[in-house]
């Protein structure tokens, strides 16, 4: 009694690390843990397990646990116990007598070691042992063995190596929240104009009428007869910017360069070759313009037409639904006829999945402004060429 009043025990625990093994979180698996005072937060970087038998030369390999990043307060961690140290503690041919050993490698390259005996250590792994002290707080799941290339790290880097774990989780996170706002604000300014639109339409009809009716009359052609156009919808202008640079390439033999919101479906009869533009649009869709007059394309006939399709889409946000929207538009042209030309590779595109692919290829060209605006003008070049030999145009 007198030898514990003469130590102060508070300041003790502010100084010094206090670390340990206890019950991990289910049987077959070990605690570690550390507490540490509030003005000289130590770091445990790893623990390393090893066991001997004292009759025989068995020994078990050793196994380590790296906690990158390290824990900044007093944890419990629990470790999965490699299968060697189960079979050499409890298994069919365990050892009689020996030793676990705990090597905790802390900041400044000191090592502190804690040896039980196989009972005790068997103790713990079946939740028999001691528990952890209460204050340090549990850490969720469990850490498995190193991989060998983390294993080798020596301790003298573990300090750097954990610090760079750290920074590039707190990279990542930063990342993940960027996009995250990125894509809402996307979505707030797309609905905003889409819905400015739909108020912009709704005040101003943009098909023609039928003279002295006042009815809408979308069975008559507004074009002329020719034998190249290109139409496009775009709800941002992308899709109509690669219009110009397509029409521009392609020169004079481009008669109609169209929003499809300023023509009827029917207008599609009358051309001989079409290409046709359009961005794919909340996670898949078609772009509403085009969305509005797919039924009425369904009803038309396209026989002896060419067509082409170019889209734009964005494979870093949207690598699940790729310029989906080619395939959906293409759709009424094929089955009623029209012949599918300018397919187009895939390489150098970096998604994942696509509805616009077949046999290995996209359904037309595909421009991606958002993450390769750099290869827009040469992918427009090339398929210009290839339409030309392909169209006849
Ligand atoms: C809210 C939102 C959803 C989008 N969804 C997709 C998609 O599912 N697949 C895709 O490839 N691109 C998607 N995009 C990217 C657009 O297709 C791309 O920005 C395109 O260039 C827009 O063309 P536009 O300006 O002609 O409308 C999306 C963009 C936004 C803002």
């Amino acid at each position: 009694m007198s030898l514990l009043k003469n130590l102060n025990f508070s300041k003790m625990s502010e100084a010094s690390v206090k670390y340990g093994i206890s019950n991990g979180d289910e049987p077959g698996h070990f605690g570690i843990w550390a507490l540490w005072g509030k003005s000289n937060p130590t770091e445990v970087f790893r623990v390393i397990v090893s066991a001997h038998s004292s009759k025989s030369s068995l020994v078990v390999p050793i196994a380590s646990y790296t906690l990158a990043p390290t824990p900044t307060e007093s944890f419990l961690q629990s470790i999965e116990t490699s299968q060697e140290l189960k079979q050499f503690l409890v298994g069919s041919d365990r050892a009689s007598s020996g030793q676990v050993t705990f090597q905790f490698l802390l900041a400044n390259d000191v090592t502190k070691t804690i040896t039980y005996s196989l009972e005790q250590a068997i103790k713990f792994l079946r939740g028999k042992g001691s528990k952890a002290p209460k204050s340090a707080s549990v850490i969720s799941g469990y850490l498995v063995r190193d991989r060998q290339e983390i294993a080798e790290i020596p301790h003298s880097q573990l300090k750097a190596y954990t610090e760079t774990v750290k920074a590039q989780i707190a990279d990542k996170l930063k990342k993940a929240e960027e996009e995250k706002l990125r894509v809402e604000e996307e979505k707030r300014a797309a609905l905003a104009k889409v819905q400015a639109e739909a108020a912009a339409k709704a005040a101003k009809p943009v098909a023609t009428k039928a003279e002295g009716t006042g009815a809408i009359d979308r069975s008559k052609p507004t074009l002329l007869a020719s034998k190249l156009a290109i139409v496009f919808g775009s709800s941002t202008g992308n899709t109509a910017n690669v219009a110009e640079l397509l029409k521009k390439e392609l020169g004079a033999s481009v008669e109609h360069l169209k929003n499809i919101t300023d023509l009827h479906p029917v207008d599609f009869t009358v051309v001989e070759n079409i290409i046709l533009g359009v961005p794919t649009w909340h996670i898949g869709e078609i772009q509403e313009d085009w969305a509005a007059v797919l039924t009425e394309l369904r009803a038309l006939n396209f026989t002896g037409k060419k067509v082409a399709v170019f889209g734009l889409g964005d494979a870093k946000g949207y690598p699940d639904t790729y310029v989906d929207a080619m395939a959906e538009l293409l759709e009424p042209f094929e089955k009623n006829g029209a012949k599918l030309c300018g397919l187009w590779p895939t390489d150098g595109y970096d998604f994942k999945k696509s509805k616009a692919l077949r046999d290995g290829k996209f359904l037309g060209l595909v421009i991606d402004i958002e993450n390769q605006d750099n290869l827009t003008d040469k992918r427009v070049k090339a398929w210009a060429l290839q339409l030309q030999k392909e169209m006849g145009i």
